[in-house]
């Protein structure tokens, strides 16, 4: 594991491109989808929202979603998608959680995808993510169950290889999440230089905050 940064900026021109991770991204924003069918009303934050890969999925079904990432460009991108489209329900926020910076509003649901490998501190950035949930909201992350270290050629800024579910579901319950429950979501079949393929699978996880303190 690494513990450079990794330049997401740099990648954020090329990162729709890759037609795995669109797929993806369509797959994991099914998931979610499956699990909160009702979303009609709901304000949503996509933490790590990239270049808004499941973002612009969910935003023609939400009330309002917010894209908040640590890298300019990746957001960039995103913002050339709203404004293109002329979105009113969808906005972003420059946002590095390891900055100590805080993040105005409160949210209904709060979704992730394959961000969480890049924090470090996984238990302080779920205190946060709590604080920014509404009583009784939701909190959906999408990302790679625990691997061997080769899902990415190159570790930089990859904090945790995947994560071992049961404690993972310790660390929510540990933040105040209740009804955590974690289930495949999809898998990532990747072939490496000798195109020897292997396959990593994605879980989702959700929770819930309970409606009274
Ligand atoms: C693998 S990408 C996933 C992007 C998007 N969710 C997707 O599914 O395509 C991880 C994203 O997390 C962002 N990120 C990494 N560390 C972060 C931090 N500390 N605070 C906020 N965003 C962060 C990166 O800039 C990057 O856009």
């Amino acid at each position: 594991m690494s513990i450079e940064h990794r330049n997401f900026d740099f990648a954020a021109e090329h990162w729709d491109k890759r037609s795995q991770r669109v797929l993806l991204a369509q797959e994991i924003a099914d998931a979610i989808l499956k699990k909160i069918p009702e979303t009609g009303s709901l304000d949503v934050l996509d933490f790590g929202c990239g270049t808004g890969l499941i973002t612009m999925q969910l935003q023609p079904l939400v009330h309002s979603i917010t894209g908040v990432d640590s890298s300019n460009g990746m957001l960039e991108v995103l913002k050339r998608k709203i404004s293109n489209l002329k979105l009113s329900n969808a906005r972003t926020f420059q946002y590095d959680f390891t900055q100590g910076q805080s993040l105005p509003g409160k949210y209904d649901l709060i979704v992730s995808s394959m961000t969480f490998h890049h924090v470090k501190a996984i238990d302080i950035l779920l205190q946060q993510l709590y604080r920014l949930l509404m009583p009784g909201g939701g909190i959906c992350i999408a990302d790679l169950d625990a691997e061997d270290g080769r899902f990415h050629g190159d570790n930089t800024g990859v904090y945790h290889f995947g994560f071992e579910r049961d404690r993972l579901h310790e660390i929510f319950c540990q933040a105040g999440f209740i009804n955590v429950t974690i289930e495949t979501a999809t898998h990532i079949v990747k072939a490496d230089s000798q195109q020897n393929e292997s396959s990593f699978s994605v879980f989702l996880l959700t929770a819930g905050k309970p409606a009274t303190p």
